[in-house]
This record gives structure tokens, C-alpha cells and sequence, in this order.
């Protein structure tokens, strides 16, 4: 311990910025989503958008991953690599994944898109992942323990039928993409790391129909799948731990008070 990051105003303040840019990009990205358009289109778009922002794309060579954001449909439970060949079609539900560095800071932001109809499965998937994230943000507060985060956000997905992923966590962010603490999204009552005011993280579950086993394909070294090919949902925020609770840094449409 002792290793998280405890932010300067101005840290703050350069974090806040990148942040809403992030979620400004996933705003930007959802006109895109739609039947026949291929991830890889979605990705180009986005690239575009962050550069003519004056930030870069993060995921773009980072431990070489190829491409400007992750982009990750159905069975896909993160790291999705935009392609031409992955093309949408009526009914897919999508996660698209934004992490801009702007000035140096990093913001990460996710959600949900849904192709045309979805079926209703599909849709009780996403609002329980969706509210999955809002517990773990309830949390979020001074003196808290982050093992809070993943205990509440567990005991809520197995309760609707779900599986919470364990292989993947939330991060410290800021400064670095991936800093410490790990923010798990399955944990017990009580444990982990104190918070602090300053410190920065995200919280972003990835929440399974099925099984919570993750399988990274051989072909890519990236694309993490469910191991028996069910349906997988994520929302992202970033995350400041305020004197008095919190605020969401990449909510840019005011769904979170800052507490
Ligand atoms: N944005 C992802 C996260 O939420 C990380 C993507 S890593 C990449 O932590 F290399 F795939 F881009
Ligand atoms: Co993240
Ligand atoms: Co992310």
C-alpha cells in the first residue's frame, strides 16, 4: 500500500479535463452505431475526433494494442479490437471503451450501445450492469474500503442471475492509464485500501449472463471472451474522491451529484 496517487488541484483539474473529452468522444461515437457499420469505421471516427480535440487516443500502442479504442460486442467481455470484419447487425449490444490522454492527463470512460431492437435479455443485462456501477459509486467516499466497491456490486449482479468477471478490475488512473489501487468488482465487506481524498480511479463491471471465466483469444493476444460464448456488459467511470464523497469525472450529463 501507499503506492496510490494522491492528486494535486491541478492534477485534478488536468484529469477532470481529459475525462470529460472521454465521455465528450463516447457522445460522438453514438451516431455512429448502427446496422452495417463495422467497428473498425466506429474506431477511425473516434481517433479523428480525439485528435482534432488535441489528445490522443491511449489505447493506441499501449502494450501494443493496435487500434484507438476497444470496441466490444456481445460475447466480447473487454479489449474488443475494432476490425473491418466485425460488422453490426440488428440486436447486437456493444461496449465502447474511451481512454483519451489529453495534456498528458488520462480520462477512461465506457458504455453500452445497442443495435436496433435488442431482446429483452439483452437489455436486463445492461440496466443491471448499468446499476451495478452506481452502487459501486455510492462507495465512493473518504475512509471507505475499495473492497466495499466490489462487495456491493457482486452481491447485486448474483442476485438478478448474473456473474461479476474477476479477471479484469478497475485502476487507479490519472497520471498513468493503469495505476494502483486494482478495483475489483467481486470482493469481500471491509477489505482493501482506505480512500482517500485525491485519489482517482475507475470502477467498471463486467457483468455475465453466463459464466465469469474469461477466454483470450489465441489470434490476438486481446479480445477477452465469455468461455461459453453468453452475452457480456460493462459501464466505465472515472472517479474523484472528494472531502465529502465524490464526483464523476466523465459524467458529462449530470446522472451523478457530486457528493
Ligand atoms: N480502457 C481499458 C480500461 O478500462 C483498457 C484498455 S487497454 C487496451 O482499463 F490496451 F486495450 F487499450
Ligand atoms: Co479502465
Ligand atoms: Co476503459
Amino acid at each position: 500500500m501507499g503506492k496510490i496517487i494522491i492528486k494535486t488541484p491541478e492534477q485534478i483539474e488536468g484529469i477532470r479535463k481529459s475525462s470529460r473529452l472521454a465521455a465528450q468522444t463516447l457522445d460522438f461515437a453514438e451516431q455512429f452505431v448502427k446496422a452495417g457499420v463495422t467497428t473498425e469505421f466506429i474506431d477511425d471516427k473516434v481517433e479523428e475526433f480525439i485528435l482534432s480535440n488535441n489528445a490522443i487516443p491511449a489505447p493506441k500502442g499501449y502494450h501494443g494494442f493496435p487500434k484507438a479504442t476497444c470496441i466490444s460486442p456481445n460475447n466480447v467481455i473487454c479489449h474488443g479490437i475494432p476490425s473491418r470484419n466485425t460488422i453490426l447487425k440488428d440486436g447486437d449490444i456493444i461496449n465502447i471503451d474511451i481512454t483519451t490522454i489529453l495534456d498528458g492527463y488520462y480520462g477512461d470512460t465506457s458504455r453500452m450501445f445497442t443495435v436496433g431492437e435488442v431482446s429483452p435479455a439483452s437489455e436486463n443485462l445492461i440496466e443491471t450492469t448499468f446499476h451495478c456501477l452506481d452502487l459501486g459509486i455510492e462507495q465512493v467516499k473518504p475512509g471507505n474500503r475499495f473492497g466495499n466497491i466490489g462487495f456491493v456490486i457482486n452481491r447485486y449482479a448474483k442476485a438478478k442471475g448474473y456473474s461479476v468477471v474477476y479477471e479484469f478490475c478497475g485502476h487507479g488512473v490519472g497520471i498513468e492509464f493503469h495505476e494502483e489501487p486494482q478495483v475489483d468488482h467481486a470482493s469481500r465487506r471491509n477489505t482493501g485500501a482506505t480512500m482517500k481524498p485525491g485519489m482517482i480511479f475507475t470502477i467498471e463491471p463486467m457483468i455475465n449472463q453466463g459464466k465469469p471465466k474469461a477466454n483470450i483469444d489465441k489470434s490476438d493476444g486481446w479480445t477477452a471472451r465469455t468461455s461459453d460464448n453468453k452475452l457480456s456488459a460493462q459501464f466505465e467511470h472515472t472517479i474523484l474522491v472528494t472531502e465529502t464523497g465524490h464526483e464523476v469525472l466523465t459524467d458529462i450529463h449530470e446522472e451523478y451529484p457530486v457528493t
